[in-house]
């Protein structure tokens, strides 16, 4: 039997290789029959409205990679400063950007050069100057201690092979009182009911499509806890199929290695959580 991916390194390559493709992609037109570049897509729409995109410039790249609506989640007030951990191409950290307004400001952090390439293009051409895309991995955020009010993330932290660092790194970053607002890809229940160990799972399953690293419910509130957030909230805005993963995936083999009663139990089990905590005041 294959092993799951477990090097950090590997796990980090596989994912930045991934998404510098897929935005390259998006942003250069892959093909004469693409119809994912330049300007939004249903998913943008379904994500965050039909109003809210029509306010971005056309020719920007709207491309979101996101499982939810982490910005909804954040409830962003004007003056507060921000942070999107896998900001990608920006999209989040430019609609924050306006509703933190000019007294406000909204980092976001990404470690694919591509990604950041193609955000810092967009902010130039949505005319957004409270923003900055920073360089660096998630798991050692660049910026000081309580230097934050909030941060957002969407399907991001399921990628990072140490979570707790992720969360703890998060907590460190976060002003006393700040907040928490994170759309991820989660299992719901235990992976001991499965019918398969978690190694065949997680190897039949793949990382850069943001389902071989996901955390349990229970082992995102652990983790949450471990680093310090009080007020943790979990709830599923999603439940994807078996017929789901496979398109989500597009063309990679997906639980071909599972046997059917495995597959079969797996239906609905992965999720779209959204997530919120809090750093006690
Ligand atoms: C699924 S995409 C989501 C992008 C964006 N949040 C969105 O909603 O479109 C994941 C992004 O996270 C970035 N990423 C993954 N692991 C990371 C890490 N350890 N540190 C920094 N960025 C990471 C990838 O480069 C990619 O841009």
């Amino acid at each position: 039997m294959s092993q799951p991916l477990s090097d950090p390194n590997e796990i980090k390559a596989v994912v930045r290789e991934h998404y510098g493709n897929a935005i390259q992609c998006a942003s250069g037109c892959c093909g004469p029959t693409s119809t994912s570049c330049c300007g939004p897509t249903s998913t943008e729409v379904a994500l965050y409205g039909e109003a809210t995109i029509a306010t971005l410039p056309a020719d920007m790249v709207t491309t979101s990679y996101g499982c939810g609506n982490s910005l909804a989640l954040a409830q962003l007030q004007p003056g507060e400063k921000a942070l999107d951990l896998g900001s990608g191409g920006g999209l989040e950290v430019l609609l924050a950007a306006r509703q933190v307004g000019p007294e406000g400001f909204v980092y976001g952090l990404d470690m694919t050069d591509a990604m950041l390439e193609t955000a810092r293009r967009n902010m130039e051409k949505a005319g957004v100057t409270n923003a900055s895309f920073l360089k660096g991995d998630i798991e050692a955020i660049p910026l000081p201690d309580q230097t934050v009010d909030v941060i957002i993330s969407n399907c991001v932290i399921n990628l990072a092979p140490d979570k707790s660092q992720v969360l703890g790194d998060a907590f460190r970053v976060l002003k006393p009182g700040g907040r928490l607002a994170v759309s991820d890809i989660v299992f719901d229940g235990e992976l001991a009911d499965l019918p398969v160990s978690e190694a065949e799972l997680r190897t039949a399953l793949s990382w850069a499509h943001c389902f071989a690293g996901a955390l349990t419910m229970a082992d995102y509130r652990r983790l949450l806890s471990a680093a310090g957030f009080v007020d943790v909230g979990l709830e599923v805005t999603k439940r994807y199929t078996v017929a789901d993963l496979r398109a989500e995936s597009d063309g990679a083999e997906l639980l071909t290695s599972l046997p059917d009663v495995a597959v079969a139990a797996l239906d609905g089990r992965i999720t779209s959580c959204a997530i919120t905590a809090r750093r006690p005041a």
